[in-house]
């Protein structure tokens, strides 16, 4: 709900409210950002605000550091970090934007071209003017009852005739109140992506970023800013992340009066975006998520935002395709003759979706080549695509594909017909991450090449699953077709020809389910969650590795959206042995596959699929639309446990994983949050029954299991 004037303004959503008003000399100022106010406070609120507002009768100038302005603006007083700057052509860049106007619209907005939320209540907009240049910027705001995300992003206009050059274009300013706060990130690398760090936020500002065109496997497009207190299970918390997949920038700073004052959007390292007179820039969206429920509630938050509101609706809450891929089996090693038995044997087990991973097209034996050239290879695959797709249709089974329709190999017929079309600069070598170099997406002509060979090959074969993977950053950012003062541009530019090319194809195959991947998990964000419903999640599926990955990523993006799989050991990545039961129970917790020879597996190991199958089965609903309770933390001690419980209360899954066998740390207790305190379950496997109140004030007994093994529960409403 939104209640504005003109002078001040009030958003509430399920459990927080936002407050801002207009100081006497016009600049706009947050009030209040937390937990439910009502509009009889605002006047104390106000009384508050004005002590740190600039009055006219002031050095009004160099107070602006000591205030929530909603803005932050470069060169005039306000020494914090600014949400923008713009350079004008005389080379001055200082400004101080004051309030204009506002309106209130209908749902949400739609941006052309990038991925924003698809609904909302209603939309605050408040202009801002600077003093000093032609720009004009409108601060968005989506509300509505049912959530507690707040959407927020800005659009620049240039409302003179003189170009303008934007050098940061941050999407949106907000603040906390003074307090003691902890940062929660989610860090790491290759294979061991979304590792949650939490630390006290220092003075000065911290600042998380990717420079590397995608959102990276290094440091996700999130941060949770947490009050002192907070728990996973209480608490206050706010999630901040950006519907955004390019490079970019979060930051925290302490400022003066001890407000903390959050900022993001597109990178402003190298960039540099001109707009010219009349033109408007429009910023990604991001989220705001409050949470007084400590992390889980955030999380919970932000798993159903994104499925009612980010991920295509078509596709968010249908069965997910249990899958067979065969990257881990064959890797690029494969004729049909090897595919066949992989096919033949994923019916019998119940399997429905066979998916071919990379080396099916151009000369690509290896990673050398190839990449660029989307037509079959009839040397490797006899009777191409359609020999396998009949043979997956004689076996009950729909056939996926793998592209990687960003990249290029040097040794390509592509490469070789428009060697311009990769982005390199001229004198300067080229870095050749996994022997590839990248499209310029930049590229309209590029972008309409890409979706022209890879539409034919859609269209002329029956595919219902694509896997998009993007294996390597951008590195030279540069395009030969922009003119020097545009190469700022680039990178943002190059994220926009992605989305246009994700777009441009969910529209066209409508029926064909998109998987998102990025050599593991190296671009998972939501803003690649509005195109593709779910992403692998990382190269890693190790079977206690993934424990740690998997928690890490459920903080701010749903089970559903993770693509996990079941894959051989000793693992690929780690060499560890875990049960083949644990990797099942592990995947299990997200959209569920596997990842191997399945006609190498032993009986035992076919049995066993067989059962996970099954099983995934009886849960594939409550992992699409449940509500998820991390209850251990394979950070914190010897074991993993979460669960997930359906909207009505009325049943539950459990897994869990002991880590190691350490002697006498036997009598672990899990407590089962997130029941009906009043109703009895069944626990199936245990053979109890018991209130979902004693399940979370007693709770139940951690089962002795050795190293790495697992268990799962299934929970249902008796009474
Ligand atoms: C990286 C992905 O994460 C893998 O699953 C696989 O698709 C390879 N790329 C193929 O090159």
């Amino acid at each position: 709900m939104i209640e504005a004037n003109g002078k001040n303004f009030l958003m509430h959503g399920k459990k927080y409210s936002y407050a801002l008003r207009v100081t006497e000399t016009g600049f706009l100022q947050q009030l209040h950002y937390g937990g439910r106010v009502t509009e009889a406070d605002l006047k104390y609120l106000i009384e508050i605000g004005e002590t740190t507002a600039p009055h006219a009768d002031m050095n009004m100038d160099m107070a602006f550091d000591r205030m929530l302005s909603e803005y932050g603006f470069y060169g005039r007083g306000d020494y914090r970090e600014p949400t923008g700057i713009f350079e004008r052509k005389d080379g001055a860049s200082m400004s101080r934007l004051r309030y204009q106007s506002y309106r209130v619209e209908k749902g949400a907005p739609k941006i052309a071209g990038m991925p924003h939320v698809r609904k909302g209540d209603e939309t605050l907009v408040i202009t801002l003017k600077d003093d000093f240049s032609d720009i004009a910027v409108d601060l968005y705001y989506t509300v509505s009852d049912d959530t507690n995300v707040l959407v927020r992003n800005a659009v620049i206009r240039n409302t003179g005739a003189e170009p303008i050059m934007l050098k940061r274009a941050f999407s949106f300013r907000a603040q906390l109140p003074n307090g003691k706060y902890n940062m929660l990130r989610l860090a790491g690398t290759w294979g061991q992506e979304r590792n949650p760090e939490i630390a006290p936020i220092a003075h000065g500002v911290t600042r998380l970023q990717s420079l590397m065109g995608c959102t990276s496997h290094n440091t996700n497009c999130f941060m949770g800013i947490l009050k002192e207190n907070c728990t996973e299970e209480s608490g206050e918390c706010v999630g901040v992340q950006l519907m955004y997949s390019g490079s970019y920038a979060l930051t925290a700073e302490w400022c003066k009066n001890g407000a903390l004052t959050l900022q993001g959007g597109i990178c402003d390292t190298g960039f540099g975006w001109e707009l010219a007179g009349g033109e408007e820039f429009v910023t990604p969206q991001a989220l705001l998520t409050y949470s007084n429920e400590g992390l889980g509630g955030m999380s919970r938050g932000i798993h159903d935002f994104l499925r009612e509101r980010v991920i295509n609706p078509a596709h968010v809450y249908k069965r997910r395709p249990i899958v067979v891929n065969n990257w881990e089996a064959t890797y690029f090693d494969f004729t049909e003759e090897k595919l066949y038995p992989i096919i033949d044997e994923a019916s019998k087990l119940g399997i429905d979706t066979f998916v071919l991973d990379d080396g099916w097209f151009g000369k690509r034996d290896s990673d050398w080549s190839g990449l660029g050239d989307w037509t079959v290879n009839e040397k490797k695959l006899k009777g191409g695509l359609k020999a396998l797709i009949d043979r997956c249709k004689k076996n009950g089974l729909k056939f996926g594909l793998w592209f990687e329709p960003e990249m290029v190999n040097e040794d390509s017929e592509l490469y070789r017909a428009h060697p311009d079309w990769a982005i390199r600069k001229e004198g300067v070598e080229p870095c050749r991450s996994r022997q590839q170099l990248v499209l310029d997406f930049t590229r309209k002509e590029v972008v309409d090449h890409i979706y022209g060979v890879v539409s034919k090959v859609l269209k002329e074969n029956e595919i219902s699953y694509v896997k998009w993977d993007m294996n390597r950053n951008i590195s030279e950012v540069y395009s030969a077709a922009l003119p020097a003062h545009r190469q700022g541009e680039f990178m943002h530019r190059y994220i926009l020809g992605v989305y246009d090319l994700a777009q441009r194809l969910m529209s066209a195959f409508p029926n064909v389910f998109f998987e998102g991947c990025a050599s593991g998990g190296g671009r998972f964000d939501a803003g690649m969650l509005y195109y593709f419903p779910q992403i692998w999640t990382s190269d890693d599926t190790d079977g206690y590795e993934r424990t740690k990955i998997q928690w890490g990523t459920s903080l701010c993006y749903p089970l559903s959206s993770m693509s996990c799989h079941v894959s051989v050991c000793p693992n690929h990545q780690t060499q560890r042995i875990t049960p083949f039961d644990t990797r099942g129970n592990i995947a299990s917790l997200g959209a569920f596959g596997y990842e191997l020879d399945l006609s190498k597996m032993t009986d035992e190991e076919k049995a066993l699929t067989k059962k996970q199958v099954e099983s995934y089965k009886r849960t594939d609903e409550l992992i699409l639309k449940g509500d998820l309770y991390r209850l251990k933390s394979p950070y914190e001690k010897n074991y993993f446990c979460e669960m997930v419980v359906s909207k009505d209360k009325s049943e539950a899954y459990v897994v869990g994983e002991r880590i190691h066998g350490i002697p006498c740390d036997y009598n672990q207790y899990v407590y089962l949050s997130g029941l009906d305190e009043s109703a009895v379950y069944e626990i199936e496997e245990l053979k109890i029954e018991a209130s979902g109140k004693a399940l979370y004030n007693a709770g139940l007994l951690l089962p002795k299991l050795s190293d790495f093994s697992s268990w799962r529960w299934h929970l249902k409403r008796k009474s």
